[in-house]
C-alpha cells in the first residue's frame, strides 16, 4: 500500500505536483512563472494542459461566473465549490484558492479556519489574501499553520472603494514607496509569492528586484516574475468593458453565441437530432412496447 497522498495537502503536495520550492529557482532563473484564474474542473484541465504554473481561484469568480457587479459579494462555501471543482480538473500546477471579502478581515482565528476550510474541503494548495498593514498577521498565521500564502497589492478589488474606484496605484513617489514596504513586510510575513494589480511598470520592476519572492504581474509590466490574467477576459468571455491591462488571446463567447444560436435553429427547423442521435430498440420489443400502451390508452379513455 502506497503511503503517498493522492490529493493536494499542505506540506504533503499531491504526485505530479510542482513543488512550491520551484518557484524562487524560477524567478531565480529569470523563467516567467504562468498564472491563470479558473473557475471549474474543465477549466482547471485547461489550465494544466496548456501548461500554467499556478491556477488561482480568483473571487473574480463573483464577476465572471456568479454575475455579481463586485468581487464583494463572493462567500466563503461558493469559493470552496468551485475550489474543490478546480482542484479535480489541475494536476500539476499549484492550484491557490483566494479569500474572499469577510473570510479573513475580522480576526486571525477566522482567517485561518478559512484557509483551513480551502485546504481541507477544497484541496487547494495556497490561499490569496488582499492587503497588508492589519492583514500581515493574518498571513503569519496562516503561514504558521502549514498553509502558503500568496499576497496581492495596488489595485486590492475587494477594497476598490477606499482605493477612489478601479484605478492604478503607486502612482506618486509617496504611494508607490507605501506599495514597496508593503511588499517587503508581506515577504517578511512568509508570503510565498505577490500578485502586482495595476501598478506602474517600474515600480513593479523595483519591487521585483527586492524580494526574493516571486512576484505575479496584472497590469504592473513585463518585469514581473510571473503574469496572471482572467480566464474570461483572456478569452473573450466577459462582456464589460476590460481594462488596460487586458490581452484577449480568443473571443469564445462569440463562438459559444454562434454555436448556441445553430443549435436553436437546428431544433426549429426540425434539423435535430438526426437518426444517428437517437437509440434504437428490437421490433420485437418495440411492437409489444406499442401493443400494450395502445392498450393502456384506450383503458384510460373508455375510464374518462
Ligand atoms: O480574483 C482574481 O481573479 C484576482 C486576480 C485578478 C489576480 O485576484
Amino acid at each position: 500500500m502506497s503511503i503517498r497522498p493522492q490529493k493536494p495537502a499542505p506540506a504533503t503536495p499531491a504526485p505530479g505536483k510542482l513543488p512550491i520550492t520551484e518557484l524562487p529557482e524560477m524567478k531565480a532563473r529569470r523563467q516567467p512563472i504562468v498564472m491563470v484564474t479558473a473557475y471549474d474542473a474543465p477549466g482547471g484541465r485547461l489550465a494544466d494542459e496548456a501548461g500554467a504554473d499556478l491556477v488561482l481561484v480568483g473571487d473574480s469568480a463573483a464577476m465572471t461566473v456568479l454575475g455579481h457587479d463586485s468581487t464583494v459579494p463572493a462567500t466563503m462555501d461558493e469559493m470552496v465549490i468551485l475550489t474543490r471543482a478546480v482542484t479535480r480538473g489541475a494536476s500539476r500546477p499549484l492550484v491557490i484558492a483566494d479569500m474572499p471579502f469577510g473570510s479573513f478581515q475580522v480576526s486571525d482565528e477566522e482567517a485561518l479556519r478559512n484557509a483551513i476550510r480551502f485546504v481541507k474541503e477544497a484541496g487547494a494548495d495556497a490561499v490569496k489574501l488582499e492587503g497588508a498593514g492589519t492583514m500581515l498577521s493574518r498571513v503569519r498565521a496562516i503561514v504558521d499553520a502549514g498553509i502558503p500564502v500568496m499576497g496581492h497589492l495596488g489595485l486590492t478589488p475587494q477594497s476598490a472603494t477606499m482605493l477612489g474606484g478601479y484605478k492604478a496605484q503607486g502612482r506618486s513617489a509617496e504611494k508607490a514607496l507605501r506599495l514597496y514596504d508593503d511588499a517587503r513586510a508581506l515577504e517578511a510575513a512568509g508570503c510565498f509569492s505577490l500578485v502586482l494589480e495595476a501598478v506602474p511598470a517600474p515600480v513593479a520592476a523595483r519591487i521585483t528586484r527586492d524580494l526574493v519572492i516571486p512576484t505575479i504581474g496584472i497590469g504592473a509590466g513585463a518585469d514581473c516574475d510571473g503574469q496572471v490574467l482572467v480566464w474570461h477576459d483572456l478569452l473573450g468571455l466577459y462582456h464589460g468593458r476590460a481594462a488596460r491591462f487586458v490581452k484577449r488571446y480568443a473571443e469564445i463567447g462569440d463562438t459559444i453565441r454562434a454555436a448556441l444560436a445553430e443549435y436553436a435553429e437546428d431544433v426549429r427547423e426540425h434539423r435535430f437530432p438526426q437518426e444517428q442521435h437517437t437509440y434504437a430498440m428490437p421490433d420485437d420489443e418495440l411492437a409489444i412496447f406499442e401493443a400494450a400502451a395502445s392498450d393502456r390508452h384506450e383503458h384510460a379513455e373508455d375510464r374518462a
